[in-house]
């Protein structure tokens, strides 16, 4: 890690491509997802050696519910473990741990066990957490925009000209990401170039870095690559240099 002189306070990770992984293997898609759950071991620990503030996955898209029922359900256990097994870890080293998106459409039971770990590892008043860890699960950026949007036209409809003031930063507050600053970059695992409708409007200005690696092979000395990559970018925010 040394040498890095830029490192993001925000990594994004669209994590992709578990099911090719395990084909490649002539396993069944689920093998990949559960040795996802290592590569995730992996980035948590690069993230927390490298002095990353915030690592968000996209562990489970809104369109991922239209996948076969049998995935689906092994993709919900599959939290529901790391949750049962990872918590008391990550709340012993200071990390803590979110789950964010459209969770009205979970089982109660996994709805229960997410806030019960996000109660956990909540940091005592005044104490910063080392690492804020966040899954997007059940999550779309078109969902979380038009949400906000819905919240802002509840609360100003007895009041549109106060609309006329309302600011970029406003709008922040009211995606489920409010208080979190936008990905400073955000990688793709598995060779796609794409963004599969995932933080939308917080991605407007991050860097993007797209690895043909496939996410169960994607570990400590990849996460390590892409800071390095990014520490070599120039981010120029539309101004001349
Ligand atoms: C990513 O791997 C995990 C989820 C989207 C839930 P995929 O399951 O999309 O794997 P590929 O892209 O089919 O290889
Ligand atoms: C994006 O991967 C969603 C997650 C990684 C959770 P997908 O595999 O679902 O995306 P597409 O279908 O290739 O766009
Ligand atoms: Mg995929």
């Amino acid at each position: 890690m040394e040498g890095i002189s830029k490192v993001p306070s925000h990594v994004s990770i669209i994590m992709d491509g578990n099911g090719r992984w395990a084909a490649r293997r002539g396993r069944e898609r689920v093998y990949g997802h559960s040795e996802g759950v290592e590569s995730v071991r992996a980035c948590v620990e690069a993230a927390c050696e490298a002095g990353v503030k915030y690592l968000s996955l996209f562990a489970f898209s809104e369109e991922n519910w239209g996948r076969p029922q049998e995935e689906v359900g092994t993709l919900m256990e599959l939290m529901m473990e790391a949750i049962r097994n990872e918590i008391e870890k990550l709340r012993g080293q200071g990390i803590r741990f979110r789950v964010l998106g459209n969770l009205s459409r979970l089982s109660p039971k996994l709805v229960e066990a997410i806030r019960g770990a996000e109660l956990r590892t909540m940091p005592p008043e005044g104490k910063e957490p080392v690492l804020t860890l966040v899954v997007f699960l059940s999550y779309s950026g078109k969902w979380d925009i038009l949400e906000a949007a819905k919240s802002l036209a509840r609360k100003y409809a007895s009041d549109p000209e106060a609309v006329e003031s309302l600011s970029i930063q406003d709008f922040d507050n009211y995606l489920v990401t409010a208080g979190i600053p936008d990905p400073d970059l955000v990688i793709r695992t598995s060779g796609e170039q794409r963004l599969s409708n995932y933080l939308l409007w917080q991605c407007a200005y991050s860097e993007l870095l797209f690895t043909d690696t496939l996410w169960p092979d994607f570990r400590k000395e990849d996460f390590f690559r892409a800071l390095a990559e990014y520490a070599g970018r120039d981010r120029r925010y539309g101004k001349v240099k």
